[in-house]
């Protein structure tokens, strides 16, 4: 069986060319992972995610223990067999959607207390309960469950719920029964404060895990503001490990951070706006609900492999747009995966060839170009 570990294959900066090796196979790093929160990446086959390149998606503890239960999908065999995905899937642990998500929450040392948001009924995760859920639904990555606060915060609050993580990511790897070829991943805290920041890291490190996110960003902070926070945390984090900067971003924001150091990344972005008529472009984001698409027989981007982005014209998916129909937001999702798909393929490329600098200033110039 695959141990679970991360390989550095190339270096350009503090770019890293990788790959992750686990139970369910290998992921190229840096990589992007579609959000399949409910046990399916909204509007998407697993064909069609895996026709975009993507080697791991992202679940989620907190609406899964909800709907349909951790215990049931355990039963069920995992989420790997439960939704018919058998690559690499990462759970996170539901500290960041019980805040912001969750009713009535009272959260104190043991964990947090919460009210459903689908039907009131009342749960409790603690870093233990966290790990059990994410052992039944067999996730190939298990986060521990930290605090993750809106940003500005009073800097006691940032450094208490910094602290609090610090002491559940050490009850999770506790409760964390290692297997070959699944991981356990902690989660930097500190907000924007370069000394909280070392401190979470240092903390993390000292426990040790099989890889490294940063959380508490992409919460309002600017994107000045969020560079700043990663050139100050990758440095202190191992070099043979996976960095994986939790809930980024947009394009340029990856881009950005994956020139500070970090490997792996989810966001919603490509999936929702794929359901509200938005386009992820070479050439910047395109709102196919805008008229001046009505007329016109161009493609999305006739140089894309993508189906959606090359065999459907701009007249067509702004009709379904407009007329609200599934197949709209498919095809959308479906363009806005590959794109971002391209996007690390192509930032793999160049980081292998030393040439991300490269790289970043013919991404910059071409989003800046506007649509074709
Ligand atoms: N998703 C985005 N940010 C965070 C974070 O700080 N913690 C967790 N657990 N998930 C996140």
């Amino acid at each position: 069986m695959t141990d679970f570990r991360f390989e550095l294959l190339a270096e350009d900066g503090p770019a890293r060319r990788g790959r992750i090796f686990t139970a369910f196979g290998t992921i190229e790093t840096p990589a992007f992972m579609p959000v399949g929160t409910a046990a399916t990446v909204k509007a998407m086959t697993n064909e069609m995610v895996e026709a975009t390149g993507a080697e791991i998606i992202l679940g989620n503890t907190y609406h899964l223990m909800l709907r349909p239960g951790a215990e049931r999908i355990g039963r069920l065999g995992g989420l790997h067999r439960f939704m018919g995905w058998q690559k690499p899937i990462l759970t996170d642990s539901g500290g960041f959607q019980v805040m912001s998500l969750a009713e009535r929450r009272k959260l104190t040392e043991r964990g947090v207390v919460f009210s459903s948001h689908l039907d009131g009924s009342r749960h409790e995760l603690t870093p233990e309960r966290s790990v059990e859920i994410q052992h039944l639904l067999d996730a190939t990555v298990t986060m521990v469950l930290d605090e993750c606060i809106a940003l500005p915060a009073p800097p006691r609050e940032v450094a208490r719920a910094m602290e609090l993580s610090l002491r559940w990511a050490e009850r999770s790897k506790r409760a964390f029964v290692r297997r070959a070829g699944y991981g356990l991943f902690g989660i930097v805290q500190g907000g924007t404060d370069p000394e909280l920041r070392r401190r979470s890291a240092e903390g993390l490190v000292e426990i040790g895990f099989d890889g490294y996110a940063v959380g508490g960003l992409a919460v309002g902070e600017p994107q000045e503001l969020m560079f700043a926070t990663l050139e100050a945390t990758c440095p202190l984090l191992p070099a043979g490990r996976p960095r994986y900067l939790m809930g980024v971003g947009k394009p340029a924001d990856i881009v950005g951070a994956v020139a500070r150091g970090i490997d792996m990344f989810d966001c919603v972005l490509p999936t929702r706006s794929g359901r509200t008529g938005q386009a992820f472009t070479r050439r910047g984001p395109v709102n196919l609900k805008n008229a001046r698409h009505a007329d016109d027989p161009r493609p999305l981007d006739e140089t894309s492999d993508c189906p959606a982005a090359r065999d459907y014209s701009r007249a067509y998916l702004h009709h379904l747009v407009r007329s609200g129909e599934i197949l709209g937001a498919v095809l959308l999702t479906w363009n806005n995966l590959w794109y971002y798909q391209d996007l690390m393929r192509n930032l793999r490329t160049a980081i292998a060839a030393g040439r991300l600098a490269e790289f970043v200033a013919r991404f910059e110039a071409e989003q800046a170009m506007g649509d074709l």
